[in-house]
């Protein structure tokens, strides 16, 4: 029988050498990845998501200041509500590329999204931004300060049914270019009726968590929120008018284009 010959305080230093080469390459892998992954937990698979990584390293163009509001919106134990940035970045080039003036965004939290799409509208143009809580919007208004763009944004503390309905009373049906739906699920249909309403023709309504972490696929008879997605995603897919991508960017983007 095949004996080992080899002495226990061997074996010992053998494994301790394979060890520090183990945490010597993942401390070398994590210096050359994007920074702080956890923060996409809850939208794409987690830190560990090497496609995802890919993704990320190849692409983020990410504004110094949109960084900065990232990382400290990462300090936030509700980090995880944030908008995943490679879908901002992809919502900033769709908002660049119709030339989009006025921009509404439903549901703000700390800014992130706000002050990309802000960085991303006409030079005379702004973002509506629509929320509850000036305790999550005052942690980014400093950042939309530092950016240069704090006077495009127009924040409206108060339930963002009111302030579609308050811009449709103001005569601003027709003229907005792009809507981002984001905040409480149960009204997503009628954020989705007010926005058809104040888009122009050609405008993009982008609808965010579609997929809510898959849910959407069996939704419990208890879950309203998932119940008003799937209702709102099977309603849009039958829409006439509106052409419609669903994608599985982040926690699902549904992208309606105003006919
Ligand atoms: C998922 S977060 C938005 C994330 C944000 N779009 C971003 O760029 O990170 C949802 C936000 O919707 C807000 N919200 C919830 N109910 C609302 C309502 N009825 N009207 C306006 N905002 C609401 C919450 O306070 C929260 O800040």
């Amino acid at each position: 029988m095949f004996q080992h010959n080899v002495s226990k305080e061997a074996l010992v230093g053998t494994a301790t050498l394979g060890v520090v080469f183990a945490a010597g390459y993942l401390i070398a892998k994590r210096r050359y990845t994007f920074d702080t992954m956890d923060i996409f937990k809850s939208h794409s698979g987690g830190k560990d998501h090497p496609v995802l990584q890919y993704v990320l390293n190849h692409s983020m163009r990410e504004h110094p200041v949109l960084k900065k509001l990232r990382l400290k919106t990462f300090e936030d134990p509700l980090n995880f509500i944030m908008v995943a940035c490679e879908q901002a970045q992809f919502m900033a080039n769709l908002a660049r590329l119709i030339k989009a003036k006025k921009a509404i965004e439903i549901g703000v939290y700390t800014g992130y999204n706000a002050l990309s799409l802000a960085l991303a509208v006409q030079d005379d143009g702004h973002v509506v931004a629509c929320d509850v809580k000036e305790e999550y919007t005052n942690v980014g208004k400093p950042f939309w300060k530092e950016a240069g763009v704090d006077h495009k944004i127009d924040l409206r503390i108060q339930p963002a049914l009111k302030t579609l309905d308050d811009l449709l009373a103001a005569g601003e049906a027709e003229t907005f270019d792009f809507v981002f739906i984001d905040a409480d699920k149960q009204n997503y249909d009628n954020y989705y009726e007010k926005s058809l309403q104040l888009m122009r023709k050609g405008g993009i309504i982008a609808i965010d968590n579609v997929l809510w972490s898959g849910k959407v696929v069996n939704p419990a008879e208890d879950d309203l929120d998932t119940q008003a997605i799937d209702k709102l995603n099977k309603k849009i897919h039958r829409d006439v008018r509106v052409n419609m991508s669903m994608l599985t960017v982040g926690d699902g983007l549904t992208l309606a284009f105003k006919l």
